[in-house]
C-alpha cells in the first residue's frame, strides 16, 4: 500500500428543489468510495441559485465562487424553481449556473447516456430500440445564444417590453476547441462524430459545421464523421439512438437533445454530467431543481451519484468510478428503482434508500442476492 496520502476538496453546492435530497446521497456515495479506495475527500458546503439569493441576496455568493475556483472538483445540485420567477434577470437562480460555468471556463459538458443492462423498460421506447444505447453529448457550455448579446427593448415611455433577441454567436476557437474534445473522446469510443447544427439556416452553424469539417481533414481522419441539422438529429435520437456515438454540438442544441436523449434511459434522473476544459471540473445531474416532487422521497439520486463517478475519473481515481458504476448497475438489476423509472415488477425505493443501496455495494457489504439487499433497505432504514 502506498502511503502517499491522496485527499481531494469537494466545493458541494446543493443548490435548490431536490439538488440538497440527491447530493446528500451522492456525497455518502463518494465517502463510501474514498473509503473502500483508501483516498481521503473533505466534502464543503456552499450556498448556490435561489437558495443563496434567499440568505445572502446573491445567486453565486463571492465566497462559493471562491471556493469552486479553489477545490479539486465541484458537485452541485441542481438551481431554480417558481419562487424565482420574477425576480430580475440578473438574479435568476439559473444566472448562478451560468457565471459558475463562466468563471471556471468549463467549456464542454459531456452528457453520457447509457442504457444498463436490464433498465430498458422504463423508457417511453420500445426496448428493442434503446437496449444498448451508449452514447455521449458533446454540448459546448460557455459560448453560443447562451452568453451572446441580447436586448429587451420597451416601447417608448413604457416598460413593457416590444421586442427582445438573443444572438447566437460562436468564434472558430470556440468551436475548435470543442470540436477537439469531442474528437478525442471518441478515440477512446467507437470512433464516430456526430456534429449537429441548423447550417441550412444559421451562419453561425456554417461557420460550426467548416470549423468542424477543418479540423476532422487535418487532424482527425481516423474518425468517421457526419453532419446532421438539428430537427433530423432530434428524430435519428428517437428512432435509432443506438447508430450514435459522440454527439457535439453547440449550447443550446445541447441543452435540448440532452433533455430528449434522457427518454432512453427512460428518465432525467439517470442522466449524471461533466463539465470540463482547463483545470476545473463541475458535476451535475441533468435533472433540474424539480421543484413538485421536493420532500417526497421519489427523487432520484442516481445521476448525482454517476456524476460523482465522473468525478472520480476526474480526479483520477478510476478504480473507484468503476466500483461507483458497478454499484449502481448492481442494484438496478436487483430490481430497485425510485418513482421515475418505476414498472409494475421493480421494487420501489425512495431517495435515501436508494443512496443507501448504492453506497452499501460500494462498500463491498451488498451483493446481487435480493434478499440480501432488502434485509439491508427495509430493516435498518
Ligand atoms: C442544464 C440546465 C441549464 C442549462 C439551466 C438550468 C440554466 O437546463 O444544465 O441543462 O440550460 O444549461
Ligand atoms: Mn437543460
Amino acid at each position: 500500500m502506498s502511503t502517499i496520502e491522496r485527499r481531494y476538496r469537494v466545493a458541494v453546492l446543493p443548490g435548490d428543489g431536490i439538488g440538497p435530497e440527491v447530493v446528500s446521497q451522492a456525497v455518502r456515495v463518494l465517502e463510501a468510495a474514498a473509503e473502500r479506495h483508501g483516498f481521503g475527500t473533505e466534502a464543503r458546503y456552499y450556498p448556490v441559485g435561489g437558495a443563496a439569493l434567499d440568505a445572502h441576496l446573491d445567486v453565486l455568493p463571492k465566497e462559493t465562487l471562491g471556493a469552486c475556483l479553489e477545490s479539486d472538483a465541484i458537485l452541485l445540485g441542481a438551481v431554480g424553481g417558481p419562487q424565482w420567477d420574477d425576480v430580475a434577470p440578473d438574479q435568476r437562480p439559473e444566472r448562478a449556473l451560468l457565471r459558475l460555468r463562466k468563471e471556471l471556463g468549463v467549456f464542454v459538458n459531456l452528457r453520457p447516456v447509457a442504457v444498463l443492462e436490464g433498465a430498458s423498460g422504463a423508457s417511453p421506447l420500445r426496448p428493442d430500440v434503446v437496449e444498448g444505447v451508449d452514447l455521449v453529448v458533446v454540448r459546448e457550455l460557455t459560448g453560443g445564444i447562451y452568453f451572446g448579446a441580447s436586448f429587451e427593448m420597451p416601447d417608448e415611455g413604457t416598460d413593457r417590453v416590444e421586442s427582445a433577441g438573443n444572438v447566437m454567436e460562436y468564434t472558430r476557437f470556440e468551436i475548435e476547441r470543442v470540436a477537439r474534445k469531442a474528437f478525442e473522446l471518441a478515440r477512446q469510443r467507437r470512433g464516430r462524430v456526430t456534429s449537429v447544427d441548423k447550417a441550412n439556416v444559421l451562419a453561425v452553424s456554417r461557420l460550426w459545421r467548416a470549423v468542424v469539417s477543418e479540423l476532422h481533414a487535418s487532424e482527425y481522419d481516423d474518425v468517421a464523421l457526419e453532419h446532421l441539422y438539428v430537427d433530423n438529429a432530434a428524430m435519428q435520437l428517437v428512432r435509432q439512438p443506438r447508430a450514435f456515438d459522440v454527439i457535439l454540438t453547440g449550447n443550446l442544441f445541447g441543452d435540448i437533445l440532452s433533455d430528449l436523449a434522457a427518454t432512453l434511459p427512460g428518465s432525467l434522473g439517470m442522466l449524471p454530467s461533466a463539465s470540463l476544459g482547463g483545470r476545473h471540473g463541475l458535476f451535475e445531474p441533468v435533472h433540474g431543481s424539480a421543484p413538485e416532487i421536493v420532500g417526497t422521497g421519489r427523487a432520484n439520486p442516481l445521476a448525482a451519484i454517476l456524476s460523482v463517478a465522473m468525478m472520480l475519473d476526474f480526479l483520477g481515481e478510476t478504480e473507484a468510478a468503476e466500483t461507483v458504476r458497478a454499484a449502481v448497475t448492481t442494484v438496478l438489476a436487483a430490481g430497485y428503482r425510485t418513482a421515475d423509472m418505476e414498472t409494475e415488477s421493480s421494487r420501489p425505493l425512495a431517495t435515501g434508500q436508494m443512496g443507501a443501496a448504492v453506497a452499501a455495494s460500494v462498500s463491498g457489504q451488498a451483493t446481487d442476492e435480493q434478499d440480501f439487499l432488502a434485509e439491508q433497505l427495509y430493516s435498518h432504514l
